[in-house]
């Protein structure tokens, strides 16, 4: 993305314009985005569109927005861009009747639940050139993973290995705390189910995204996972072994059954060493001394959506692409299938 992202102060931009935004979807994550867009002062939230519909009179309450009974309706409703934050199983016709309506698209992780139809999304945003469209992987807009990029493309050659685990607790009974929101929520029933495919494929998806950001394609994976206190259809514990076309090896380990809460991301290579327990850096480069790095605070919820109202304001093609948001499906794709066939699938089996 590098030269792509700008400093939003868009009163020093002399820009005017306000874009014109629809929610459809206004969930855990459809609020935080709402939340974070009601400060961008580019941003007018003009239409809700959720099929709980009280949910959305209650929220449109907040801010001059109008709520809407159908899909139809909020595309109708003279606004130039949409976030679309249901349920992935539902991505598809929701991304689809929005791009055949003319509006600039965001949709959060994944692209969509199904390899096919997130494959059919992909080459509709190609067909409609005069439309930006993003998935919402938000950790690309956190400095500590725009370091740790940074790092892998000045400095990471050969003997790659990279990991990621993240632990917590997720099952349809845990009180989650939503700092963004200041609010209390159960994980939705949906996250435990087929349709929704478990920390295997929607959560660690964030990692497929961000280790092909850093060392590009996947080109074969072997999964490990369980089932073990959700109750649900899908894995709520995985270990997923990954290979690179690049010849980088790496592995990714999502928990959702661990009562702590910790997340440690790591790279090395010949060239060196970074990795993020939490949320602060350590790096070890060639024969450097060894430093830490701590970010002040910062939102990438922030970032990510500021991101993309500029990217509209300035006619930036923005990323994470759809075709991005694709591959980290299929890696999701093939990581599920090898759970299910206990055996090792390489990638280009899927396509
Ligand atoms: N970026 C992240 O870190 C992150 C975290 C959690 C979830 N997500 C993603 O966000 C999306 C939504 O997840 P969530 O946790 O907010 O789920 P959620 O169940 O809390 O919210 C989904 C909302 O969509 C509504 N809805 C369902 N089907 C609909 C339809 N066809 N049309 C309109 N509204 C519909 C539901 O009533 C609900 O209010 C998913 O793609 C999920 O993977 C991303």
């Amino acid at each position: 993305m590098g030269n792509s992202i700008l400093i939003y102060d868009f009163s020093k931009m002399g820009i005017m314009k306000k874009i014109k935004v629809g929610f459809i979807g206004l969930g855990v994550m459809g609020r935080i985005h709402f939340e974070t867009l009601k400060l961008n002062k580019n941003v007018e939230i003009k239409s809700l569109f959720d099929v709980n519909y009280d949910l959305i009179e209650e929220l449109s309450k907040t801010c001059n927005a109008k709520p809407y009974k159908s899909l139809e309706d909020l595309l109708n409703s003279g606004i130039d861009a949409v976030w679309v934050c249901t349920p992935e199983d539902t991505h598809y016709g929701t991304v689809k009747n929005a791009l055949d309506a003319d509006k600039h698209v965001f949709v959060e992780k994944t692209l969509d639940r199904y390899y096919q139809k997130a494959k059919e999304l992909t080459e509709l945003s190609k067909a409609k050139n005069n439309l930006l469209t993003m998935v919402g992987y938000p950790i690309r807009f956190d400095p500590n993973y725009r370091k740790m990029k940074e790092i892998c493309d000045k400095y990471f050659e050969k003997k790659i290995f990279c990991w990621s685990l993240r632990q917590q607790l997720t099952t349809p009974s845990t009180l989650c705390y939503d700092r963004y929101r200041n609010d209390y929520y159960y994980p939705p029933r949906w996250y435990f189910e087929k349709k929704g495919g478990g920390a295997l494929f929607s959560h660690a998806s964030h990692d497929y995204d961000f280790l092909q950001w850093c060392f590009g394609d996947i080109v074969e994976v072997q999964a490990n996972a369980g089932i073990f206190l959700s109750n649900g259809e899908a894995p709520d514990e995985c270990s997923v072994n990954l290979k690179f076309e690049n010849g980088a090896i790496g592995v990714v380990s999502t928990i959702w059954t661990s009562p702590i809460k910790f997340n440690y991301v790591g790279l090395v290579s010949e060239q060196g060493s970074i990795v993020l327990p939490e949320e602060k850096l350590i790096l070890k480069i060639n024969k450097e001394p060894e430093t830490e790095i701590r970010f002040k605070e910062y939102s990438m919820w922030e970032n990510e959506d500021n991101y993309f109202i500029d990217c509209i304001l300035s006619s930036i093609i923005p990323e994470p692409s759809f075709d991005d948001g694709l591959k980290a499906v299929l890696v999701a794709t093939a990581a599920l299938k090898s759970f299910e066939e206990n055996k090792a699938i390489k990638i280009s089996e899927l396509k």
